[in-house]
């Protein structure tokens, strides 16, 4: 079978991306796909192969093609790949962007549709969802900009009835905690709120909370299945960009030291999770749970998580019986499945 890994991409993770990326091509079973590789620079457009072979660091690049062209999206839709492993993370490629161009391209892909990958990226809309299915969800409140220029004592009013400090203010559609600030005072509020601003036209603030970090992994289309849990313990005061991508000092406890009611709980909200917002073939669901109550609050889907050997999306499926080849395996049957699924839909009347 062709498959054809996406990486790079214009977002704040494009070396993750790579580093992702080099872990599937590794991974890959050579007697079982051809695999073909195209990088994305930071603009947008098609690096040159041998940037892309730089990039990922792999042993031996000869076991894979690096096609070279003008313009990728034309590039994939010369290739028809019969499937599509798109590692971009983030925005342009997490969020349902790249998914839009490989449906109207007519190429199966692994992971989460336009839909799910569009609503797991932005905050506001995927709690507002969560919220209406009865899952736990930390109060927030959402702020776009042009009202934020209009009538910003309202909202700071706003904040100051539903919520205490410390609050947490995040771009709505971002990842890798940039331009996420934790506020102590209403000073530090309206800087955060302008700063967040500067990443996107929508901003929430949200309660803080004193939290572990408790993440599962979720594979399956209809029927999802979810790993044991796993935590995160930030080598920061809370998990910024640099706890999760530049210090080494992060840990990762697999699985996650909670009692067996704790773990069944955390399970049962990820699938729910999974199923509120209609996400296809993975998942990483990120939880946030009081230290004080115990209470599991349901932080954020990752629609594309992280794929290095250390990363906890197959790490906590490794944890779970499921090894990381047979986790390739099935990701791509899913989106194959998925694209069979809706290719079956009528579209007479
Ligand atoms: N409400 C909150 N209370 C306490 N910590 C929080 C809260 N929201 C976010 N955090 C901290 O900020 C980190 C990043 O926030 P998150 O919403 O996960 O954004 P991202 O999509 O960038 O990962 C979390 O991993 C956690 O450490
Ligand atoms: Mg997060």
């Amino acid at each position: 079978m062709h498959v054809l890994v996406l990486c790079g991409g214009k977002s704040a993770e494009h070396e993750v991306s790579f580093l992702s990326a080099a872990s599937v091509l590794d991974t890959l079973d050579p007697a079982k796909y051809r695999v073909s590789v195209i990088g994305i620079q930071r603009d947008g457009s098609l690096y040159p192969p041998e940037a892309t072979v730089d990039r990922l660091k792999l042993d031996s690049p000869e076991k894979f093609q690096f096609p070279s062209g003008e313009n990728w999206v034309c590039l994939l839709a010369d290739l028809k790949p019969e499937t599509v492993f798109p590692v971009l993370h983030g925005p342009f490629g997490e969020d349902g962007t790249i998914q839009g161009i490989l449906e109207v391209l007519d190429i199966p892909y692994v992971g989460a549709g336009v839909w799910g990958s569009a609503v797991g990226m932005n905050k506001i809309h995927s709690k507002k969802i969560l919220l209406e299915e009865g899952l736990p969800v930390l109060p927030f409140i959402s702020i776009p900009q042009t009202e934020w220029q209009e009538r910003a004592e309202d909202f700071l009013k706003l904040v100051a009835g539903k919520l205490h400090y410390p609050v947490f203010v995040k771009p709505a559609n971002l990842g890798s905690s940039i331009g996420i600030n934790k506020s102590a005072s209403r000073d530090d509020l309206i800087q955060h709120i302008e700063a967040a601003f500067r990443y996107d036209d929508f901003i929430l603030v949200e309660q803080g909370i004193e939290a572990r970090e408790i993440e599962t992994s979720v594979l399956g289309n209809s029927r999802p299945e979810v790993s044991i849990a796993g935590e995160i313990i930030p080598s920061r005061e809370f998990y910024t960009y640099e706890a999760k991508y530049l210090d080494q000092g992060s840990q990762l406890l697999i699985p996650a030291p909670l009692s067996g009611k704790e773990m069944k709980r955390v399970q049962e909200l990820s699938i729910a999770t999974f199923k509120a917002l209609q996400l296809e073939g993975m998942a990483r669901i990120d939880f946030l749970m009081d230290k004080k109550t115990g209470q599991f609050w349901v932080n954020e889907p990752n629609t594309i998580p992280g794929f290095t050997q250390i990363s906890m999306y197959p790490k906590l499926w490794e944890a779970s019986g499921l090894s990381y080849p047979d986790l390739l395996d099935k990701l791509i049957d899913l989106g194959l499945e998925r694209y069979r699924r809706r290719s079956r839909f009528s579209v007479e009347r």
